[in-house]
């Protein structure tokens, strides 16, 4: 009874093991280019590969690079850029974007600084470009940072410029930290931390006329 039962069922499984089937790439007597492997059709789209967006996807307006970023930069986006740009950018560039990274340190070339007039001028689709198709020696990003955080991450370098060029008139309004104290407030002395801890045997100075904002001179 088993027996026949397993017949049975080897017997059904037979058919579907002789499926007729090419080997990859065998010749086909059966189209007229003799291929096996048909040609995909023209206009045929990966699924979740439709492109359509080309700014999106090559931060290019025609053939200049765009100045704007595709998507609203959310505090979500910038820490999002900031985290991708510490893996994947300051092992050359440094956290600082300063070009002296870890591995530059040991010898790979030196990249320009963001800092300089030229990088600072150059829109952010110039960044989103070079991460996309690479740059000089510097190799292309496309394959480990998908396109949403390149762009975050071309954000957050535009964030790095800003930290070593901001002014006073980049705090908003009503934010700044005044840099006097108002009038009539009397500033202490600072605390002298040397004199209050290491016994000495002579007398500790005495401190310094305290400079305008309350810290002593040094
Ligand atoms: C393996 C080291 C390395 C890594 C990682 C790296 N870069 Fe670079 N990058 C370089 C080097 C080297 C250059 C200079 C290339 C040259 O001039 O030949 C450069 C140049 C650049 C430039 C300036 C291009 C110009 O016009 O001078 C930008 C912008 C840039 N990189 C962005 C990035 C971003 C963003 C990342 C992270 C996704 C990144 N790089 C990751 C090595 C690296």
């Amino acid at each position: 009874m088993l027996a026949s039962a397993l017949l049975l069922l080897s017997g059904c499984r037979e058919d579907m093991q002789n499926q007729p089937y090419y080997r990859p790439l065998r010749e086909s007597d059966f189209y007229a280019d003799k291929r096996s492997a048909r040609p995909i059709i023209a206009g045929t789209v990966a699924r979740g590969h439709l492109n359509a967006d080309t700014y999106f996807y090559t931060g290019k307006l025609g053939s200049n690079d765009g100045d704007y970023m595709p998507f609203p930069v959310t505090a979500e986006v910038m820490a999002r850029g900031q985290q991708r740009f510490n893996i994947y950018c300051a092992p050359c560039h440094s956290e600082l974007g300063d070009g002296n990274g870890m591995i530059v340190q040991r010898g790979y070339k030196r990249p320009p600084s963001y800092n300089t007039d030229r990088l600072r001028k150059a829109p952010i689709g110039y960044f989103f470009d070079v991460m996309t198709n690479g740059f000089g020696a510097m190799p292309d990003y496309a394959g480990q940072v998908p396109a949403q955080d390149r762009w975050a991450i071309a954000a957050y370098i535009r964030a790095l410029q800003l930290s070593q060029h901001a002014t006073e008139s980049d705090v908003p309004p009503g934010q700044q930290i005044a840099q006097q104290p108002p009038p009539g407030v009397v500033i202490m002395p600072p605390y002298d931390t040397q004199g209050a801890t290491t016994a000495t045997s002579t007398p500790p100075k005495p401190n310094a006329a305290p400079a305008k904002g309350g810290e002593a001179k040094p």
